[in-house]
């Protein structure tokens, strides 16, 4: 099976980018055909620093390697290399109804905050679509953030193929039950835009373990007192603690919160070293990696030329059903 996601080079990935979508990379790698990439020209709607945003593809190219992406079982590349993606995005928005675009959360979120909105941000999800479809992608696994980009990809897909005859092939989302909408330290759903992430590195290695911990000890919590009985599930903390520990400590957890008695700071000082043991390998890899530029490069470099070779058929498969060719 084809599956194919991307993932934003605008800093730091974070606790809800590994449980909702990298976990899933990793795990589907395995037994399918795997695209992965960085979405550098999605970056460029908010970062526009050239060298900034130079810095963040090879970040997250060691993010992605460090965490257990497999170059020798998926395909691993930079979106903007893949230059026949644009041209398909040309395609699918010649046809793409304002409406529905005008209905998509990011663009509607922004705008509602009087913040100024750019036409990159509007046609956001129309990228997100060529990007799938010059794959023939079957799967896309993602966050509950991105399900509805997922739909309009499928929308635009279903009503090309509507007016042109069978071209693209139609995706669906995948999310995790436990891990597709991962709170931040403030309970709202973690976010780089919020200022509510917790990382999985830091810019100095051996910094990071402290950093993250008081991070952690800043996560926010209710101010009931220590011997209420409390519900495990609506609890941020619970949820953040659930994604380290196995179902045996979970469910030992869960009672502690209905018995009531203990403090927060037992539950944060668990996710603190659960976290450590969960992340440690990959930042010492990490670390390794980076001393390892060259193999990176060389893997983002082949990886292209094989998306290429991919999204070039599909290319001129969509051009020759509208009537370019
Ligand atoms: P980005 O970089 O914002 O997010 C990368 C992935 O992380 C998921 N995610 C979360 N999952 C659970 N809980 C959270 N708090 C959380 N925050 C982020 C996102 O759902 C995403 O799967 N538009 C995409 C990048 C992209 C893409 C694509 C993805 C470009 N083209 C084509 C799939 C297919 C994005 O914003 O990623």
């Amino acid at each position: 099976m084809r599956v194919l996601s991307g993932i934003q080079p605008t800093g730091r990935p974070h606790w809800g980018n590994f449980f909702g979508a990298i976990r899933q990379y990793i795990d589907l790698q395995e037994d399918n055909d795997g695209f992965y990439f960085i979405a550098d020209l999605h970056a460029l709607t908010t970062v526009r620093e050239p060298d900034r945003l130079r810095g963040y593809v090879i970040d997250a190219a060691l993010d992605l390697l460090a965490l257990g992406l497999d170059p020798a079982k998926a395909t691993m590349f930079v979106q903007s290399h893949v230059p026949e993606v644009s041209e398909l995005n040309w395609l699918l928005l010649s046809g793409a109804p304002m409406g529905v675009l005008e209905r998509c959360h990011a663009y509607k979120e922004k705008k509602a905050k009087g913040l100024p909105a750019d036409a990159g941000l509007f046609t956001y999800p129309v990228l997100m679509a060529a990007d799938i479809l010059a794959y023939d992608s079957e799967v896309v696994p993602v966050g509950e953030d991105q399900v509805q980009h997922i739909e309009v990809c499928r929308d635009l897909a279903g009503s090309f193929n509507h007016s042109f005859g069978e071209t693209f092939v139609l995706p669906k989302a995948k999310t995790l039950v436990d891990g597709a909408k991962v709170p931040g330290t403030d309970g709202q759903k973690m976010s780089k835009s919020y200022s509510n992430t917790l990382p999985l590195f830091c810019d100095d290695n051996l910094d990071t373990v402290k950093k993250i911990n008081k991070q952690i000890m800043r996560i926010t919590t209710d101010s009931r007192p220590m011997e209420d009985p409390k519900e495990p599930e609506g609890d941020h903390l619970f949820q953040l603690y659930r994604l380290f520990a196995d179902p045996a400590d979970t469910e030992a957890m869960a009672a502690k919160y209905r018995r009531g008695g203990f403090g927060y700071g037992e539950v944060k000082k668990a996710i603190a070293e659960a976290s450590e043991e969960y992340f440690g390998p990959a930042r010492a890899k990490r670390a390794d990696l980076e001393q390892n530029l060259d193999y990176v490069h060389q893997t983002l470099r082949e990886g292209a030329q094989k998306a290429r070779v991919v999204a070039a058929d599909v290319l001129s498969r969509a051009q020759k059903a509208c009537g370019l060719r």
